[in-house]
């Protein structure tokens, strides 16, 4: 499991982000009431207009039309915002029709503790720009506005209005910016969220302590990926999305998140075929399996699941290995056909779902069965911790396949001649076994295959390229030796030369 506190970051910023924005920024500033840690969450999406905003904010608070007021950022803004902090402002720019809005609102539980209202109350002020005056006209009547101030520079933290307005500085002509204040603290009096230990990150206090303690012949495996991510929001957040616009970026304390894929930090990687067993058209879609690059030097396995291009479950782990079965194996799927719960921690538990997991378990076992050898695991060490199949009629409730009538490799050179040219056309792929299905897939998806197929291809001009480049490499030092030698005769020659001008005068 993830640390908490990034998943509700994530969801914060998941919230956050609206169509068209082009970034969405996480950063810590100082409360400029005592300087403690806020948690600052800004995009430049579109923003959103005083109506929006309160829906927003009190979502979940008037659960009667719920379903009505679920908005763009209806869904986890309440219980992201108040399970990081105690209390959350949000300032919201929006232009439509040429009508510019700043919205600015509070959902402050220490202000609602401290009342004992009856009702749950969320200040909340909104101004439009009136282009004949140049100035902002209060929305929504005088008195309502002043109240409603007056609130917010009680429980905010900005305590004039001038200081609240300079918030949309920098948000240009629209926005959101969330800041959660009053952070949580752990058991230990210290903010959950890290910020000190690295300056560009944040993490989680708690593990950061215990991985200093490490020997070091451990730290591979400490240091990896698959372990880091469990508290650096930085390293969490390289993985969480499969695949972003080119034209989107998150930005994590002023330095943007490079994108990381763990597919590249795989050897002897396969695509195995996978089709959903549900009713209807299903999409068919490959499993991305390998050994991790440090194997056997690390005791890591699992499978990273991805709906819709977010990574909902990191580092699954769907085998228990007795011994070494299955160590060191990682693999990569997006799974849209089954549902994420809602707080995209964890899938629903259908039966569908436990289908997927069973088939994952065998696929591990059966890559890890025929490639353990080629990573330096011994031969015992597989029949020693060969499990034993359950009996037929377990296997078929447990959506296992007949290993060796359906897993095998199909040889494509010669599928061709049967399956029509529309599906698989030429392909090398045959003899590297790089695709296994199963005969209810027969059918590969052709844009895959083309893409495998590219990629090999790149993948032994970039060889060849490398090759030529040691080589050329090579005639460069061969002829710099050449150079110097006729630079040798030269200078002998010349010598040879001016003794003989000597003698000539
Ligand atoms: C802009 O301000 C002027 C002067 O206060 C007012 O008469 C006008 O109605 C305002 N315009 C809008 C669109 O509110």
């Amino acid at each position: 499991m993830t640390g908490l506190p990034f998943s509700l970051v994530c969801a914060l910023s998941y919230t956050l982000i609206q169509n068209g924005a082009t970034f969405v920024s996480v950063d810590k500033i100082p409360n400029p009431r005592d300087g403690s840690p806020a948690l600052l969450i800004q995009d430049d999406g579109g923003g959103m207009d005083s109506e929006a905003m309160r829906r927003c904010m009190s979502f979940g608070f008037s659960d009667k039309n719920s379903k009505l007021a679920i908005g763009q950022y209806g869904n986890g803004f309440k219980t992201s915002s108040m399970r990081l902090g105690a209390d959350a402002i949000v300032f919201s720019r929006h232009l439509n029709n040429g009508i510019l809005t700043q919205s600015i609102g509070l959902l402050s539980y220490t202000f609602l503790m401290q009342t004992q209202l009856d009702r749950i109350v969320v200040p909340m002020v909104n101004y439009e720009y009136n282009t004949s005056t140049s100035s902002l006209d209060v929305l929504n009547g005088k008195e309502h506005f002043m109240a409603n101030l007056e609130l917010l520079l009680r429980w905010s933290p900005y305590s004039s209005e001038a200081d609240l307005l300079k918030q949309f500085q920098d948000m240009g002509s629209y926005g959101t910016k969330v800041i959660v204040y009053n952070l949580w603290f752990n058991d230990e009096g210290i903010t959950e969220l890290d910020f000190d230990t690295d300056p560009k990150d944040i993490r989680i206090a708690w593990d950061v302590k215990k991985i200093s303690t490490i020997p070091t012949r451990k730290r591979i495996q400490e240091e990896h990926i698959a372990k880091t991510f469990r508290y650096s929001l930085r390293v969490y957040l390289s993985i969480l999305y499969l695949r972003l616009p080119k034209t989107f970026q998150i930005i994590l304390r002023g330095q943007a998140v490079k994108p990381h894929s763990i597919a590249d930090d795989l050897k002897l990687v396969e695509f195995i075929k996978y089709t959903p067993q549900c009713a209807g058209p299903v999409e068919e879609l490959f499993v991305t399996i390998g050994f991790l690059k440090e194997a056997p030097h690390v005791n890591i396995h699992g499978f990273n699941v991805y709906h819709k291009h977010r990574l909902i479950l990191p580092f699954w782990q769907v085998v228990r290995y007795q011994h070494s079965r299955g160590r060191g194996v990682v693999g990569i799927m997006q799974a849209d056909f089954v549902e994420p719960t809602h707080d995209k921690q964890d899938f629903e538990k259908t039966s569908l779902f436990q289908k997927l997991e069973a088939r994952l378990k065998s696929m591990t076992w059966e890559y890890w069965d025929t490639h353990f050898k080629l990573i330096g695991y011994r031969a015992e060490d597989k029949t020693r911790t060969r499990v034993t199949k359950p009996l037929p009629s377990l296997q078929k409730s447990l959506g296992y396949h007949n290993k060796r009538k359906t897993d095998e490799p199909i040889d494509l050179q010669k599928r061709k001649k049967h399956a029509s040219e529309e599906y698989v056309t030429g392909l090398g792929f045959g003899q590297n076994k790089q695709i296994t299905t199963t005969p209810a897939d027969e059918v590969v998806n052709p844009e895959t295959i083309n893409l495998m197929q590219e990629n090999k291809k790149l993948h032994t001009e970039c060889l060849e390229l490398e090759k030529r480049g040691e080589e050329l490499n090579s005639k460069v030092v061969e002829l710099r030796s050449k150079i110097e030698e006729a630079q040798n005769e030269y200078n002998q020659l010349l010598a040879e030369l001016q003794s003989l001008d000597v003698k000539e005068e």
